[in-house]
C-alpha cells in the first residue's frame, strides 16, 4: 500500500489486516513506556488546512509512539495564510524529504492531486465532504471489538444506521464503503434535505423515519450537523431537527440495551445527540478516540514500515 486515499481502495483482507495490526498496536496504550522503534528515522508531516482535534493529535501520537519524527503544519500560522497555493506548500514540504504527509483539506479530491506532486505517501485525513478513510477504519475497529465481546462475531451481516447530515459527511461516505466491503448493511437516516443527490445509486437502504429504524439496528452512528458547510436552511430550526433526527433520551430508551452508539466527534450535544446518549454506558465515543491512535499506528506502519530499522516480523515480535 503506497497511499491511503479512499476507504473504497481497501479489500476486505486489507481492512482485516489493518484492524488486526491495530489490535496489536493497542497494547502499547496500556504500557508505561509507549514507544516502539518501528518507524525510527521516518518523518511524517501533518498538513491540516481544516481544523481538527482528534485526527491531527492521534496521527501525531501514533507517529511518535512508533518513533517517527512528526511535524505539524496548519493553515493558520504557515505561509498558506500569505496566499501560498496547495501545490507550492506541498512541494515545499516534499522537498525537505519527508516520508508521509497526512492531509486534511476543504477541497474534495485534494489528496489525490497531491500524490502527483510529491514522492511521499499521502494519507487522506478528510477531504471536503468526500472521504475520511481512517475514521471509517477506527469505527470498524471499535464496532468489531464490541461485537466480538458481545457474541464473538464481527461486522458481517450487522445493520448499522448512519444518522444525520449525510450530505456534508465524509465520515458517512467512507463508512458506507468500508462497512459494505466488510459485509455489513447500512441504513442512512436523514431529512430529505440532508440526503445527497444520487443516493439511490449507493449500496444502502434509506429512511427518513428514525423511530422506525432504531429498534431494528445493531449499531447507531450519529453524524454532526456541519453548520460550517451549510449556506442555506437545511432544516426549519435546531429544535425541529432534534425532535425528528436527534438521539434524544426517549430514543436512547427505544434502542436494545446492547446497541452501541458511535459519533465521530466533535459532538453538538443537545442537537444531534443528547447528553444522556453521548454519556450512556452503550456509548463508544471515547473508545472510537482511543481506537484512532491504534488504527493510525497500524496505517502508518503499513505505509512506512519495512525500513531497515524494523522489518514487519520484528515489529510483531516487539509487540507480542
Ligand atoms: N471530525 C469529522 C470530520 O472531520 C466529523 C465532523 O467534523 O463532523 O469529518
Ligand atoms: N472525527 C474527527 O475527524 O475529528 P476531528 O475533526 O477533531 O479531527
Amino acid at each position: 500500500m503506497r497511499h491511503l486515499l479512499s476507504a473504497g481502495d481497501l479489500s476486505a483482507d486489507e481492512i482485516t489486516g489493518i484492524l488486526d495490526l491495530a489490535e496489536e498496536m493497542s497494547a502499547v496504550q496500556d504500557r508505561p513506556v509507549k514507544k516502539l522503534p518501528a518507524l525510527r528515522g521516518r518523518t511524517v508531516v501533518n498538513l491540516f488546512f481544516e481544523d481538527s482535534t482528534r485526527t491531527r493529535s492521534s496521527f501525531e501520537i501514533a507517529g511518535k509512539w512508533l518513533s517517527a519524527d512528526v511535524i505539524n503544519i496548519s493553515a493558520k500560522g504557515s505561509a498558506v495564510s500569505k496566499g501560498e497555493s496547495l501545490r507550492d506548500t506541498v512541494m515545499t514540504v516534499g522537498a525537505m524529504g519527508v516520508d508521509a504527509m497526512v492531509i486534511r483539506h476543504m477541497a474534495s479530491g485534494a489528496p489525490w492531486q497531491v500524490t502527483g506532486w510529491v514522492d511521499a505517501s499521502i494519507l487522506n485525513a478528510g477531504d471536503g465532504t468526500h472521504e475520511h478513510p481512517t475514521q471509517a477504519l477506527l469505527d470498524a475497529f471499535t464496532l468489531r471489538r464490541h461485537f466480538r465481546r458481545l457474541d464473538g462475531g464481527d461486522l458481517t451481516g450487522r445493520t448499522v444506521a448512519i444518522v444525520g447530515d449525510v450530505t456534508h459527511s465524509r465520515v458517512a461516505r467512507s463508512n458506507v464503503l468500508l462497512l459494505r466491503t466488510l459485509g455489513a448493511k447500512v441504513v442512512l437516516v436523514a431529512p430529505p434535505t440532508l440526503m445527497p443527490a444520487g443516493i439511490e445509486t449507493w449500496p444502502v437502504a434509506v429512511s427518513h423515519d428514525l423511530d422506525a429504524v432504531l429498534p431494528a439496528v445493531d449499531a447507531v452512528m450519529m453524524l454532526r450537523v456541519q453548520r460550517e458547510r451549510m449556506s442555506g436552511g437545511y432544516f426549519p430550526t435546531p429544535r425541529e431537527y432534534t425532535i425528528s433526527y436527534g438521539l434524544t433520551r426517549p430514543r436512547l430508551e427505544s434502542l436494545r440495551p446492547d446497541t452501541p452508539i458511535c459519533h465521530p466527534g466533535p459532538m453538538n450535544r443537545g442537537l444531534e445527540i443528547s447528553a444522556e446518549a453521548a454519556d450512556a454506558a452503550s456509548s463508544l465515543v471515547l473508545d472510537q478516540v482511543a481506537a484512532g491512535v491504534s488504527v493510525r499506528m497500524a496505517v502508518l506502519y503499513e505505509l512506512l514500515g519495512g525500513a531497515e530499522e524494523m522489518p514487519v516480523t520484528r515489529a510483531h515480535e516487539v509487540l507480542a
